[in-house]
């Protein structure tokens, strides 16, 4: 703890000295997000580096959330303290396999999630996150198709909150989130009964059945929500519930304590850690602002396309 003190102390000094600012994601360890200035999930973060007068953004999250500060700043220095943070969900849609699936359906609307390289967002009309999906596709016209890309749960998720039938949903999965089964939802429910509400990530494996399983179980009703992580820890701290199992990676549980430290959290799944979210440490943010590594730069071409879908995401939210 100590370590982490004198640390956190050098941290601040650099930060104020390089005239920059740390943003970090809700996963991220508790240490790296007690040094941040602002924590949040991936809609509260492009907000936050877009409105930013910083020259320096420390970002402790993963590559597409890096990309999207720098598409968002381009005339600041964007830094992620470790390049192998990446996203399993992100990889599973290239820019190339966009364009072949954009041809087959070309009067169609393609509206990316956020988690998507700068390349995919580039071919994109609308981005989003897990905190607006529904809000970008209901403004699309209803006789538009829709390419939904790339998680298979969230677009199922944004299908059936929009009553969509013309929405193509690309199979893609977080293999942390998708880990996320029916099973452990009905095992959670059996040990935690007295849990008052029930907070379920839209990425998870199991929405499409909790929603479908509370909808037909009258003490459920009202009790199961669908919500982006600071979604929960805005939900959580203005319930009156005590105790809550939350479905989603579980660097949640930290933000979620913190801000409500009278209540009780449980994980749906304890094992749902994403690895990429874990590889930034306080020794890396540390690095990062002393030798100004690692710089994430996206090219000014694809980044004004990228940056006219985010900016009509973020003038939407
Ligand atoms: P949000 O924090 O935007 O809900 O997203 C979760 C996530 O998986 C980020 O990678
Ligand atoms: Fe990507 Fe899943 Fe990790 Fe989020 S939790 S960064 S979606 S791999």
């Amino acid at each position: 703890m100590a370590i982490h003190t004198d640390i956190s102390q050098e941290i601040r000094r650099l930060t104020e000295e390089r005239k920059a600012v740390i943003l970090a994601h809700n996963y991220q360890v508790p240490e790296v997000q007690d040094v941040a200035d602002f924590t949040g999930d991936s809609l509260g973060l492009s907000q936050a580096a877009a409105r930013t007068d910083a020259e320096v953004i420390v970002f402790c999250g993963v590559h597409f959330m890096a990309e999207t500060a720098s598409i968002l700043c381009p005339g600041k220095t964007v830094l992620l303290p470790d390049l192998e943070a990446g996203c399993s969900l992100a990889a599973t849609i290239t820019a190339d396999e966009l364009r072949q699936w954009k041809a087959e359906h070309p009067t169609a609307v393609v509206v990316s999630y956020v988690n998507t390289t700068a390349e995919v967002k580039a071919e994109s009309d609308y981005c989003c996150t897990s905190a607006n999906a529904a809000k970008v596709v209901q403004a699309i016209p209803p006789d538009r198709e829709v390419l939904f890309l790339p998680d298979l749960y969230l677009g199922d998720y944004v299908a059936r909150v929009t009553g969509r039938k013309n929405i193509r949903v690309w199979p893609g999965e977080c293999h942390v989130h998708a880990g996320i089964r029916p099973g452990h939802f009905h095992e959670a429910l059996r040990l935690h009964p007295d849990a008052g509400e029930i907070f379920i990530h839209p990425e998870c494996g199991c929405t499409t059945n909790c929603i479908a399983f509370a909808q037909d179980t009258p003490e459920l009703q009202n009790r199961i929500h669908i919500l982006s992580t600071s979604g929960m820890i805005r939900r959580s701290a203005a319930s009156a519930a005590k105790k809550f199992i939350v479905a989603t990676e579980t660097g949640i549980l930290y933000p979620l304590q913190k801000g409500s430290p009278d209540k009780t959290f449980v994980p749906l799944k304890a094992d749902a850690v994403c690895e990429y979210m874990k590889r930034i440490t306080l020794e890396k943010v540390l690095r990062s602002l002393q030798e100004m590594v690692f710089e994430i730069k996206v090219p000014e071409g694809v980044a004004a396309r990228a940056r006219t879908a985010i900016r009509r995401m973020l003038e939407l939210a």
